[in-house]
Order: structure tokens, then C-alpha cells, then sequence
């Protein structure tokens, strides 16, 4: 079964279809820990179409092997950031319902900025969440909650019902522990009542990305960093390595772009009629404009060590 999808098998916009098999309802979990309440809600909507998004590895292959144990059908697990997730992945007006469940509280104010339930982040899900669709949310940590609903409120776009949270709530590794500890615990529906400006979304480019240039990449002998700045992010050529054989060289590569980063492997090949630059397959990376950026970088480096552009990308 088919439970993890890899950044390479992203279509923007999510097609339902594709991705679960059915076009059902679509409902994202942010940050699921231990997947044990993502299988929760698997089992008691076995009609929706569950993405479950997690930033740390350990709780992917955690949840993964949960619902592979509990053969659950209706979920699939992308490891990376939910902001990139519901801008970039989910299409504008589809989404039914997003749980935000003990998110980390960045309790320091200079860490404030990375808190997920900030103002930015709710005009985004105004976009994609459906009319009336609902983000829940439950948390231990007062502060964060008092400042979820005025970053919310402040959008003009949910109409917000704080509450106690439904017993399905408490379905969470961390509600457990708090609720040993005896802690308060806040929860908040905010449903979606009017739409932000629209956010648009990561460029996603399916052609292969590639140049070809005139030269010998045997006279190239030493590399520094580069670093390339471009409308959407940065791109940071950080290591060059040559092949055993000597006729290729394999550039590290990362692409940082709006709330997507990738580390991607860039190949310089000599052949008979030149020398061919383009994307790797390895870490089956997501295609964006920010990796034609980086076969770009990586090209005029090249040009700066004497070879010759011949053909850029298509
Ligand atoms: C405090 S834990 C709570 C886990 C789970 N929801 C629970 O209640 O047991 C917060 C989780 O959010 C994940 N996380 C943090 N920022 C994230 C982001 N931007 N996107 C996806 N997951 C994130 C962390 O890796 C961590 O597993």
C-alpha cells in the first residue's frame, strides 16, 4: 500500500484521485507526532482523504508503520512543512477540515515568528480551506491560544468558537501526557466565513531541466560555495565532487524557496559533443522553478570556468 508520497509525486494542485484513489473529502492533520490520532480519525471517517504532514522523520516511519499495523487505507503521509503543504499542494477552495493539535509553542517572544497559527498563515488556509470549511485546534499552552485567536480574529476571515475540546481531541500522545499532568487544555474551531486575497502558489515545472555547454570539465580544479539569489528564495551551491571515473562532476545543491527548502544533486557531464548539466533523480526531488534556478547557477558557474553555453533548458 502506498501510504508515503515523495516531493517528486506532487502535483500542484492535489489530485484526490491520484493521490488516495477516490475523490473524497479532504482533511490535513499538521504536525501528527505519533500518528496515533491521524489513525483515529482515519478509522472514524473512512470517507475522507486523510494527508497527514510532519516536519520530523522519526514520526513519519512511526505513523507509517501505525497504519501499515492497522491497515488504515485512507491516509498518506508527506514529511515536510504544512505551510508548503496547503499553499503550494492543496488547490484553493478544497479543503475540508485541518487539525492543529499541541503545536510547538515557540514560547520565547523572538521565536514568535515561527509559530504555525500566526496571521499570515490563517489568510493562507482562507484560500484553501472550502466555504465553511474548519480548522481545530487544541493546545496546552494559554498564551498560544489567546494568541491563535486574535491572529485568527484579526483576518476577519473564520468565525471562531472556543470551547472544550471533543473527546476525539484528546486522541494525541501529547494530550495524554498533559492530561496526566493534569494541565488545562484549550481548543477552538475557527470555520472558514470569507476568503483572504488570494496566495499564490509555488511555480511547478514538469519539463526536464538541463543546459549543454562547449569545454572539458578535466581543466576544472577547485570550487568555492555559491550563492544566487532569484524572485522566490536562494540558491546555494555548497559542494562540487568528482566522479571516480573523471569525467563528471556532481554539484550539492540546496533550493530554498517560499516554505519548501530541498538538498538536490546537480550532474555536469562530459560527453562527445559537450558537456550536459542537469537535475539528478536521487531524493526524487520536487521539480519547481527553484531547481531550474539551480541547474542556472550551476551552469554559469561552469561559464565563469571557461566552458561555453551552448543550450539552456528548453
Ligand atoms: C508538540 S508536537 C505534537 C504532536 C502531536 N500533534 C500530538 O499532539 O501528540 C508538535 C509536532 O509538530 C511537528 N511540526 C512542527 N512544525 C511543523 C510544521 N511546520 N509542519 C509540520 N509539522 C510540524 C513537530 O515535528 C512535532 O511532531
Amino acid at each position: 500500500m502506498k501510504v508515503i508520497i515523495r516531493p517528486g509525486e506532487l502535483r500542484f494542485p492535489l489530485d484526490p484521485v491520484v493521490s488516495f484513489g477516490k475523490q473524497n473529502p479532504l482533511v490535513i492533520e499538521a504536525g501528527f507526532g505519533d500518528g496515533h490520532f491521524l489513525a483515529h480519525l482515519a478509522k472514524s471517517h473512512p470517507k475522507w482523504n486523510l494527508l497527514g504532514v510532519e516536519v520530523s522523520l522519526g514520526s513519519i516511519w512511526r505513523a507509517y508503520r501505525r497504519m501499515l499495523r492497522e491497515e488504515i487505507s485512507n491516509v498518506r503521509l508527506y514529511r515536510g512543512d504544512a505551510r508548503f503543504i496547503v499553499r503550494d499542494v492543496v488547490a484553493e477552495n478544497s479543503l475540508s477540515r485541518i487539525y492543529v493539535k499541541f503545536p510547538d509553542p515557540w514560547p520565547r517572544k523572538k521565536h514568535r515568528s515561527r509559530r504555525l497559527l500566526c496571521a499570515p498563515f490563517f489568510n493562507l488556509l482562507s484560500t484553501r480551506l472550502e466555504d465553511g470549511g474548519v480548522l481545530s485546534f487544541t493546545t496546552d499552552h494559554a498564551e498560544y491560544f489567546d494568541f491563535a485567536l486574535e491572529e485568527g480574529g484579526s483576518t476577519g476571515c473564520f468565525e471562531i468558537t472556543p470551547g472544550e475540546p471533543p473527546a476525539a481531541a484528546m486522541e494525541t500522545k501529547y494530550a495524554r501526557k498533559w492530561l496526566e499532568m493534569e494541565k488545562e487544555i484549550f481548543h477552538a474551531e475557527f470555520k472558514k466565513i470569507s476568503n483572504a486575497p488570494s496566495y499564490p502558489a509555488l511555480i511547478q515545472i514538469i519539463d526536464m531541466h538541463h543546459a549543454i555547454l562547449d569545454g572539458n570539465l578535466s581543466s576544472i580544479g577547485s570550487f568555492k560555495k555559491q550563492i544566487h539569489a532569484f524572485k522566490d528564495g536562494h540558491i546555494i551551491v555548497l559542494e562540487a565532487f568528482r566522479e571516480l571515473s573523471g569525467d563528471s562532476l556532481i554539484f550539492k545543491v540546496r533550493v530554498e524557496e517560499t516554505d519548501l527548502v530541498q538538498e538536490i544533486l546537480i550532474q555536469a557531464w562530459q560527453k562527445t559533443d559537450g558537456v550536459f548539466v542537469s537535475l539528478q533523480p536521487f531524493g526524487d526531488p520536487l521539480s519547481t522553478r527553484g531547481v531550474r534556478e539551480a541547474v542556472h547557477a550551476v551552469t554559469n558557474w561552469l561559464a565563469t570556468q571557461g566552458l561555453v553555453v551552448k543550450e539552456k533548458w528548453i
